[in-house]
């Protein structure tokens, strides 16, 4: 039998659907609340809120599962690779080998951004933060492609699978001239014939006539680091793309926004931070247990650590980890950094503070070890989650374009600010 909700308000009772999705979550549907009563929900943070139903991502932050299209997240991370990941997400389905093929041919074969891009990213201060430059290129990328970013539905759809992988490839182009722009470097072209991340890892270090060469395994392991970012649900940068596509806005301007709200230090800029409060402890000579003091005393916040949808170990922290650990080993790298975020983490998860909490690390709080020996500069580590999140980003765009019954998104809210005033003049205030 359909489950039902009652709410009653004074002596008046109501009664809503409960939705329930594949995994068994139910939330009570209340879409014609305010026109049955007058009411709103308040529910600041959204996180009692479902914003949408989505067929992308399945997250139990309670047991701390991952799932992209069904697939879990450890199984992708063993077997797929970034750009197959990337389709399963965008599409539904892994793809045959002809469709891999087209669409890596398709990110291949695109991964040049127009020669007049490069004096747009000359006009940047040399100190700009790379994740407004990102920002305002991939805004920018758009008006070279007017087809593609019409903010017509219908004809944006029309070229959605160009414009999909066009985003894909150029980002990280874009990403490695932001680096070099900075640094003063000349800019490398693209090499079709190298995979994602070796390609990327060539824009950023190659130099004329001295190809840039992976002796360590980095280029794998920073596959596997886009591949965990790929797409995580409703999250602040995706809710931010999903809200505006909902007013009708093309894809490069809904992942332009979704960058912005990932630069955020609560958010992806959490990587970057988690490498500066290490940094920050180990300048100080301290290993770790005064900052943990700090972080329960609310003196400071351990950055890496806590979800507002784990409630366990987020389980690509746990893959990240790992990989981070191997590639230290590999290289012979003595990172003390890498020490102390072992320490903080095993002081956290013995410390009645987080337990309580249900504080664990998250993704971000290794990941910086993994950028740091791939010789990624830790203002960069921002950019590299947004090149990883980038299938997430188009596969939620789409959703919300392909849906007929998609409305604009536009919240309530209870207002709290003075009654109706009448005007006064300037003279008599
Ligand atoms: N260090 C210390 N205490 C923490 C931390 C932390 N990292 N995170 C949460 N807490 C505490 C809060 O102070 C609060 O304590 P209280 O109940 O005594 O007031 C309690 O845990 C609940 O925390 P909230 O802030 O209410 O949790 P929320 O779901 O709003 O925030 C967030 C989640 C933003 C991720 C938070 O845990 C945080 O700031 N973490 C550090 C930043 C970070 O790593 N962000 C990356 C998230 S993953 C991602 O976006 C890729």
């Amino acid at each position: 039998m359909d489950k039902k909700a009652t709410i009653t308000i004074e002596d008046q009772s109501y009664e809503y659907p409960v939705m329930v999705g594949t995994e068994n979550e139910h939330a009570i549907d209340l879409r014609s609340l305010r026109k049955d009563t007058g009411h709103i929900t308040f529910d600041e943070g959204y996180g009692n809120t479902g914003s949408c139903e989505s067929e992308i991502t399945f997250i139990d932050g309670e047991k701390g599962i991952l799932r992209n299209r069904g697939y879990s997240i450890e199984e992708l991370a063993e077997h797929s690779f970034f750009i197959e990941t990337a389709y399963l997400i965008i599409y539904g389905e892994l793809p045959t080998n002809d469709e891999l093929s087209a669409f890596r041919l398709n990110i291949a074969h695109n991964a040049n951004v127009h020669t007049r891009l490069e004096n747009f990213m000359l006009g940047f201060p040399r100190r700009s933060s790379p994740m407004a430059v990102l920002s305002s290129m991939l805004n920018a990328l758009g008006t070279y492609y007017p087809q593609m970013a019409s903010n017509n539905r219908q004809q944006d759809l029309e070229y959605f699978d160009d414009a999909a992988a066009f985003l894909i490839s150029k980002v990280r182009t874009l990403a490695a001239m932001i680096y070099r722009n900075q640094t003063g470097q000349p800019y490398i072209y693209p090499r079709n014939d190298l995979h994602y991340a070796g390609n990327f890892l060539h824009m950023m270090f190659s130099e004329p006539y001295h190809d840039y060469e992976d002796r360590s395994g980095l280029t794998n392991a920073l596959d596997l680091f886009f591949m965990l970012h790929a797409d995580h649900e409703q999250n602040c940068s995706t809710s931010t793309v999903r809200m505006v596509a909902s007013s009708g806005a093309n894809l490069f301007a809904s992942i332009s926004a979704g960058v912005c709200a990932l630069w955020g230090p609560l958010h992806g800029g959490a990587n970057t931070a988690v490498v500066r409060m290490l940094e920050e402890i180990y300048r100080t000579g301290d290993d770790g247990s005064k900052f943990i003091e700090n972080a329960k005393n609310g003196k400071a916040k351990l950055m890496g650590f806590g979800h507002r949808v784990y409630k366990n170990y987020d389980p690509r922290a746990k893959i990240v980890g790992r990989v981070a650990e191997g590639i230290v080993q590999k290289m012979g790298i003595k990172d003390p950094l890498l020490d102390i975020a072992k320490n903080l983490e095993q002081a956290a998860l013995n410390d009645d503070y987080f337990v309580e909490r249900k504080l664990y690390p998250n993704v971000d709080f290794y990941s910086g070890i993994i950028l740091k020996a791939a010789g990624i500069p830790v203002d960069m580590f921002t950019v590299m989650f947004a090149i990883g999140r980038m299938p997430g980003w188009i596969a939620n765009w789409r959703e919300i374009a392909l849906n007929p019954a998609s409305r604009i998104h536009r919240p309530r809210q209870i207002y709290t600010g003075s009654h109706l005033r009448p005007y006064v003049p300037i003279d008599q205030r």
